[in-house]
């Protein structure tokens, strides 16, 4: 067995929609009702919080309806074969609770808030809605812990370091429209072989091995595959 080799895996959307989570892009997008600039940008935030707040709130009671499915279990039953870090777009926790150890959320994370001026200030809430008036020590209105469109993505260098150490990378479930976190793959060490995963063509460099099937079925598939190869 190779526990060594380490597995880095990028995932977006996709991985989730199976747990019944709408992704970005696809027909009936997760914005559908809504301009992303209103809901997911600072200048939305200055507009109108609380149509943001109430926007989020929503997208956190899907995510704590939602269970994990046999992706993101598939995944989590990797790390008894590899050292596997998972770097997500995802703000959903479905990661977390499909069991995985490693996993850094580049676009934040729908269960935590932070203060509007403060972003030190991070909390894991315990209950599904920020309301307006929930302030940090300093005073200033909470906020999802999301980033937003126009934001710095603070997580960014810590993912790319991640990148650079893999033996094998798998990407899953993401569309690759959004830098800087499409940039990473960029980031994979000569020869390191890349798969993605998806039922849909997406923008891929040559040389990367696509496996058009969705993450339920493929990241199981592919999983059994690299522990046959490596064991
Ligand atoms: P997208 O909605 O752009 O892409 C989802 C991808 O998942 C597409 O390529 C689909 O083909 C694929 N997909 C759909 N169903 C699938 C399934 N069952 N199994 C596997 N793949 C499937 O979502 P992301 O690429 O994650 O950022 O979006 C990136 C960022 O854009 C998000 O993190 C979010 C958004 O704006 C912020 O909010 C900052």
């Amino acid at each position: 067995m190779d526990k060594q080799k380490k597995l880095v895996i990028l995932s977006g959307a996709g991985i989730s929609a199976e747990s019944g989570l709408k992704t970005f892009r696809g027909g009936d997008g997760l914005w559908e009702d809504h301009r992303i600039e209103d809901v997911a940008s600072p200048e939305g935030w200055q507009r109108d919080r609380e149509l943001v707040l109430r926007f989020y709130d929503e997208r956190r009671k899907q995510v704590l309806q939602a269970q994990p499915n046999e992706a993101h279990r598939a995944l989590a039953e990797l790390e008894s074969h590899f050292h596997v870090d998972i770097v997500t777009q995802n703000i959903d926790d479905l990661h977390e609770r499909g069991g995985s150890s490693n996993i850094l959320h580049l676009h934040g994370e729908i269960v935590k808030a932070r203060g509007s001026l403060d972003e030190s200030y991070v909390i894991l809430l315990d209950q599904e809605t920020i309301p307006l008036g929930m302030k940090c020590p300093k005073g200033s209105q909470m906020r999802p812990y999301i980033v937003w469109f126009g934001e710095a993505v603070p997580l960014l260098e810590n993912a790319a370091r991640l990148v650079i150490q893999a033996d094998i990378l798998v990407i899953v479930g993401t569309s690759l429209n959004v830098y800087p976190a499409a940039g990473l793959i960029d980031f994979a060490p000569e020869g390191c072989p890349i798969i993605a995963i998806d039922p849909n063509d997406i923008p891929l460099p040559q040389g990367v091995t696509h496996l058009k099937k969705k993450a339920s079925e493929g990241i199981p598939l592919l999983a059994r595959q690299l522990i046959e190869d490596h064991s």
